[in-house]
């Protein structure tokens, strides 16, 4: 990957990743052309109608910009009656809704699937934002339609304090040292803890590719959900070694380790440990968008062998592998896979974003048996062929 690349302005991925990833921002005009007009602002009105999108309809009163309100989704065409001057609509996991978007994260494969949340995007008419702010996560911001203009400023942290009383977390200042009108197709990172301030210029479309990491406190959850299926580990110890009776009301610092340490030893046993934490980034940010499908059989995937269909992933499901003991191991959906060792490499080849024909290569029971019960599962999609 020492190549230079596009998206980066030219620069390779190492010099992103040890240079700006997580410390500085970085602009590269015109890196995504091909984003331009996907969408336009009515599409994303009439999908934040739909019940089953997650929303946000963030408007300033027009008497007082600095009070804000928000309306969480599911919203009404009610919703958009009466509206102040200075609006934005956000949508989420719009990858789960445009194909086209679903493969803009191919443009990133320098960060891992297990890092991508979603893609929101934000509709604003001119003069619309949603505050000064920052996040605890990396975004790309690729502008999708019209012009935004972006102030970055200071570095924030979990002590800096927010303006009082309003529903968004948002800053009373930034010290501005960047300012810029994005175009369709330009590009802003944004790091970590990064104020930024983004002003529609005109009516416009922002995408933001989000990205997650786990807390503690989540791995944590994971780990006990683990722990607690697990009837051998309900069963009470055995006593620390007892010698000399001690105190009846104290328990000893030795008794106190002894139970840290029979803790800890079962939190290391790493099989249950790497399932907890491989199921956690592997689950579905958002399942009530994963499609039901129409059961597929092996018979009809013979059928459709060598007439063009792509085998992928499907844009709203996960799909992960680790190895272990040189043995690759897949996690989808938020629950360990087995599969046939003939469809391992393939399955690789798909989790790491490419697309696979269909063909009289796959023609084996075992791989096609994979097959289908991953599209029915709908962590797999098949592509149907372009015609001409
Ligand atoms: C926006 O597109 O208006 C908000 C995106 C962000 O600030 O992260
Ligand atoms: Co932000």
């Amino acid at each position: 990957m020492s190549q230079p690349i596009d998206v980066l302005g030219g620069i390779t991925a190492e010099q992103f990743l040890s240079e700006y990833w997580q410390k500085k921002p970085l602009l590269v005009r015109n890196a995504l052309p091909e984003i331009a007009n996907i969408l336009e602002p009515n599409d994303v009105m009439e999908l934040a109608l739909d019940e089953n999108v997650t929303a946000r309809l963030i408007k300033q009163k027009d008497k007082d910009p600095n009070q804000w309100t928000v309306k969480t989704s599911p919203l009404i065409k009610g919703d958009f009656q009466k509206m102040p001057k200075l609006w934005t609509l956000l949508v989420q996991a719009i990858d789960h809704y445009s194909f086209d978007l679903a493969e803009m994260w191919k443009k990133f494969p320098f960060i891992p699937q297990w890092r991508r949340d979603d893609i929101m995007v934000s509709y604003a008419p001119k003069g619309g934002s949603v505050g000064k702010h920052f996040d605890f996560y990396d975004v790309f911001l690729v502008q999708g339609y019209g012009h935004r203009r972006w102030q970055l400023g200071q570095m924030c942290d979990a002590d800096t304090d927010f303006i009082a009383g309003q529903p968004l977390k948002l800053l009373p200042e930034i010290d501005v040292n960047f300012d810029e009108v994005l175009a369709p197709g330009d590009f802003l990172y944004v790091p970590p803890g990064l104020s930024h301030y983004g002003v529609a210029e005109d009516d416009c479309l922002t995408y933001s590719l989000g990205f997650r990491m786990p807390n503690i406190s989540d791995m944590m959850d994971r780990v006990s959900e683990k722990f607690a299926t697990n009837t051998i580990l309900r069963n009470p110890l055995l006593d620390i070694a007892r010698t000399n009776p001690t105190q009846v009301g104290e328990m000893t610092p030795q008794e106190l380790s002894y139970l840290k340490a029979e803790l800890l030893a079962h939190l290391q046993d790493s099989s249950i440990l790497d399932d907890a934490i491989m199921s956690l980034m592997a689950e579905s940010k958002y399942p009530e968008n994963i499609p039901e499908v129409d059961e597929i059989g092996t018979g009809d995937l013979e059928a459709a062998l060598d007439q063009g269909y792509l085998l992928m992933l499907e844009p709203a499901s996960r799909l992960l592998y680790t190895e272990q003991e040189h043995e690759l191991l897949f996690w989808a959906n938020g629950e360990a896979i087995c599969i046939s060792k003939a469809f391992t490499p393939i399955l690789k080849a798909i989790a790491d974003g490419q697309a696979i024909l269909l063909d009289a290569k796959l023609a084996n029971e075992d791989i096609l048996e994979d097959i289908a019960h991953l599209l029915n599962e709908s962590i797999l999609m098949l592509l149907p062929p372009v015609e001409e």
